[in-house]
């Protein structure tokens, strides 16, 4: 097997100035069951994240509701003080419960959230802070208005948003510097092209979440499970390529609790499927999501 390095994937730069490797590591799954809790294997958990900057893996994706707190403080107990490896946190979600996600965007309890995040990770300024969901019940432009706050302050260096369109993008816009977008976004959910497009034209990085499922196509026989033998690789690290060929601003966090699993996503990175297997399987999967698109995972 050729080495593994997250290198392979390409850089990008994050609000112009802050360069890591494409594919990166989503950390919502080193947490217990329903995204609650502690992991139930926190040394395998603890040994997945060590393993990420050996890998060339150099962006992490977390958020404060990721347990809650649990993942921001796994990821310091393993990582700190990071070395060239970039944290991207989110707040903006309340948690009751296992499974229980409430979108909360009042101005305090978001400034509430970044001064957590701050102490769990460790850190002075936060590289990347999104706001995980637009609340609906609160003015668009507060919350907008306190992640201004937040930069200004320089508690954070840059800011994003989470499951947004268009509109909400250019809407944020005029009020502070958009760096990324995280939507859920993989080869057979394609709900969020427009954005995709839109984060492309304005060099705004575009983070797809759940980016590895393929639900049906992964079955035996078809374009994907043909491409996948070809390429000797599972149809998940197929899923992965394609999304990673997608756009030059994707930035892929694909999460998992196993090392095992990490390496896998990694050795992705080395597939590089030519324009024909890229615009067979982009066929494939816009028909698979007119179809009625993928299984819901957790937030
Ligand atoms: N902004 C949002 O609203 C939002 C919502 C959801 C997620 N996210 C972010 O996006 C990241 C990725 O999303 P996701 O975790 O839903 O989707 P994903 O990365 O596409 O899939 C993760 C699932 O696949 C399994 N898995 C991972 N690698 C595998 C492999 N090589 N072989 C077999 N199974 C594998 C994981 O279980 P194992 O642990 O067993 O490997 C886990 O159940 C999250 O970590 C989080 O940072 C953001």
């Amino acid at each position: 097997m050729a080495k593994l390095d997250a290198a392979q994937s390409g850089h990008f730069q994050i609000g112009g100035d802050l360069t890591v490797n494409r594919l990166g590591f989503g950390a919502m799954r080193i947490t217990g069951p329903g995204i609650w809790g502690d992991p139930e294997d926190e040394a395998e958990a603890i040994r997945t994240l060590q393993r990420l900057p050996e890998i060339g893996v150099n962006f992490i994706d977390t958020a404060d509701s990721y347990g809650p707190d649990v993942s921001e403080i796994l990821i310091r107990d393993a990582l700190h003080p990071y070395e060239g490896v970039v944290i991207a946190t989110k707040g903006g979600l309340l948690r009751t419960g296992p499974n229980v996600w409430v979108p909360l965007g009042r101005p305090d309890y978001l400034r509430q959230q970044v001064h957590m995040s701050l102490r769990h990770l460790g850190v002075e300024r936060i590289d990347l802070w999104q706001l995980h969901r637009i609340d609906p019940t609160v003015p668009r432009d507060e919350q907008f208005g306190v992640i201004k706050e937040f930069l200004d302050q320089g508690l954070i260096r840059h800011a994003g948003l989470s499951e947004v369109s268009v509109e909400d993008i250019e809407a944020a816009s005029k009020v502070f510097k958009v760096a990324t977008v995280q939507n859920r976004y993989n080869l057979i959910d394609r709900a969020h092209e427009a954005v995709l497009d839109y984060a492309e034209a304005n060099g705004i990085g575009f983070i797809p979440w759940f980016p590895l499922a393929a639900g049906d196509l992964a079955k035996p026989g078809t374009v994907l499970d043909t491409i996948a033998h070809r390429h000797e690789a599972s149809p998940s690290q197929i899923a992965l390529a394609w999304v990673l060929k997608r756009s030059p601003v994707m930035l892929p966090i694909p999460g998992t609790s196993k090392v095992k699993h990490l390496e896998d996503n990694v050795a992705a990175a080395t597939i590089s499927l030519d324009d024909e297997e890229f615009a067979a399987l982009d066929r494939e999967g816009r028909a698979a999501f007119e179809r009625g698109g993928p299984r819901l995972p957790p937030r």
